[in-house]
């Protein structure tokens, strides 16, 4: 992969950089002797014996029989397994990875597949399905971009942009895939046409709040996974996702020239609102110790301060 002919197509955005990088300077070095080959697996921390669950009428197992999460987690997904092949259970996840990428407009909760049988593959499955479905977002908005006249350096761009979206999700699904875990369909909605603000809304969301702060973790996990592939498979896509956070912020700066002063207002709006929303979610979540260990996400401490670090970025 060429990182650097990718990174020409618009000039690096200093500010953002510098602080992404300040942040990362934060993150703990490695222990020595990293816990690897913990030889019980752990699986979703609430799981429920079959007379408990709750069919839909299309057969499918519905999540609302999941319980509240002891510490508030919100739930991510459930699932049905039979280990044994006798009994059924249903298995509530809780595990919500700050891990955050570009999501399209539309897109449908995942449903993940039976035999996610631990909590780094659920999270790798997950991350996979995130991946796969910002490929479609990124289209759109090239298709958006080009179709509002923008400059083809965007463009070209947020094509390219797909296409590293595909190369992660392959990346993640392998990592799901060595933890026992597939990735979720990816289901959205049909686009509809859409006017400019609503596009700058969703990269305002989406890619300058949602997708700066994946770059930040990702590059965290990167430097602080204790399990080797990891952080492998990882350090090429937090460079990725560093210019995609670039390019939602290029984006930002491309339209507003175009938008009216109370039209920028609601933008500016709408990056506080998420991140304040993002706030809430990382403060619910204490994400399990072994993929703070393995998989190098950040606690919720870390995660609080590293978004505590953008707010100067993003509002
Ligand atoms: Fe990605
Ligand atoms: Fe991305």
């Amino acid at each position: 992969m060429n990182h650097h002919r990718k990174s020409e197509l618009f000039p690096k955005n200093r500010v953002l950089r510098r602080t992404l990088y300040r942040l990362l300077l934060t993150a703990p070095s490695l222990p020595l002797a990293a816990c690897n080959g913990d030889p019980e697996c752990v699986r979703g921390p609430i799981t429920l014996t079959t007379e408990n669950i709750q069919l839909k009428p299309d057969g499918g197992v519905s999540c609302d029989t999941c319980p509240e999460h002891p510490e508030g987690a919100p739930l991510t997904s459930c699932g049905t397994r039979t280990p044994d092949g006798g009994t059924k259970y249903l298995s509530c996840s809780y595990i919500t990875c700050s891990n955050d990428g570009r999501r399209p407009e539309g897109l449908q909760e995942a449903h993940p597949h039976e035999g996610a049988d631990c909590e780094l593959g659920a999270l790798f499955a997950h991350v996979a399905w995130l991946e796969a479905a910002s490929v479609p977002a990124f289209l759109r908005l090239a298709d958006e971009l080009a179709a509002h006249g923008a400059p083809e350096a965007l463009v070209q761009a947020a094509r390219r942009s797909a296409g590293d979206e595909v190369h992660h999700t392959r990346a993640m699904q392998a990592l799901a895939l060595r933890h026992g875990a597939r990735m979720p369909e990816v289901d959205i909605r049909p686009f509809e046409p859409r006017s400019l603000e609503a596009m700058c809304t969703e990269n305002a969301v989406e890619g300058c709040v949602r997708e700066t702060f994946g770059a930040l973790v990702t590059g965290w996990q990167a430097r602080t996974a204790g399990d080797e592939e990891v952080r492998r498979a990882l350090r090429p896509i937090s460079r990725d996702e560093l210019r995609h956070a670039e390019l939602a912020w290029a984006v930002d700066a491309w339209a507003a020239g175009r938008l009216t002063p109370a039209q920028r207002e609601l933008l500016l709006q709408a990056r506080r609102e998420t991140l304040s929303a993002l706030e809430q979610e990382v403060s619910s979540q204490t994400p399990p110790a072994r993929l703070v260990r393995e998989a190098g996400v950040p606690s919720r401490e870390q995660a609080l301060n590293l978004l505590q670090g953008l707010t100067v970025l993003v509002a």
